[in-house]
């Protein structure tokens, strides 16, 4: 199993405090059956450059390394913070991407309503950079709750969904990510862990559900997952989900 999203490297952002925190993390992601960590720490571009970025990355990554509970890989990428007035430079976004692929990890704001400025803004960034967001966590977003119209909007434009875990069991989100599911929109699973405590590694109830699925839905999420990782073209199914009374399908 991939855990697709994870704030485990210490000292980046507000995930891991400390190497022992990390390791704490990444030991009981292995005994809920995870294989691959992707670590996506936040990148905010008013902080530092992407270089900068991944240079201290690296730099916290190898004094992980000797760490990292055998069975586990870490994989590396980075949850870009992206709104219609950020990240203005697209110079060097690349070098965020997921694993030096394509793909990168967008994380849009979390209002109430997204501005035409915004889609423009995503559209101008995949133009420039050729890169393609895979959209962070798209069960949190106020804006897409409300319309998840937006998603059919994203999709048509080339973006892909991650999903956090926890999504699947929360009552009132859980209909979207399920109706994503079934209709294949969901690109990546993630646990976005950030500690021990209140985000704490969750993957293993997610896997036990995607199980029960049937095969082709689990196939599905197998393949794409593969696919980002191996810098394979994905182009996305512009579904439509709708909400009627609360319920999504
Ligand atoms: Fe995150």
């Amino acid at each position: 199993m991939i855990d697709f999203h994870s704030h485990v490297l210490p000292h980046l952002d507000d995930g891991a405090k400390d190497v022992d925190m990390a390791v704490k993390m990444l030991e009981e992601s292995k005994r809920q059956g995870v294989k691959t960590v992707i670590c996506t720490p936040h990148y905010y571009s008013k902080k530092r450059s992407p270089r900068q970025f991944i240079e201290k990355r690296a730099t916290i990554a190898s004094s992980l390394l000797s760490h990292v509970p055998e069975g586990i890989e870490l994989r590396f990428g980075a949850e870009v913070y992206f709104t219609a007035d950020t990240v203005t430079v697209f110079e060097e976004m690349a070098l965020l991407s997921i694993e030096n692929t394509r793909y990168v990890m967008v994380e849009l704001p979390f209002t109430h309503k997204y501005e035409d400025r915004l889609f423009q803004k995503l559209e101008a960034f995949m133009l420039e950079t050729d890169c393609i967001p895979l959209i962070a966590h798209v069960d949190r977003y106020p804006a897409i709750y409300r319309k998840p119209a937006i998603l059919t909007r994203l999709a048509a434009m080339g973006c892909l969904f991650q999903v956090n875990a926890e999504a699947f069991f929360v009552k009132g989100i859980q209909g979207l990510a399920h109706a994503m599911l079934k209709k294949g929109m969901v690109h990546a699973v993630g646990s976005d862990m950030h500690n021990m405590e209140d985000r704490a590694p969750n993957m293993q109830a997610f896997a036990e559900l995607l199980g029960q699925m049937p095969t082709e839905v689990q196939e599905g999420l197998r393949q794409t997952q593969a696919d980002i990782l191996e810098n394979r073209l994905i182009i996305p199914k512009v579904e439509r989900i709708k909400k009627l009374f609360g319920k999504f399908f």
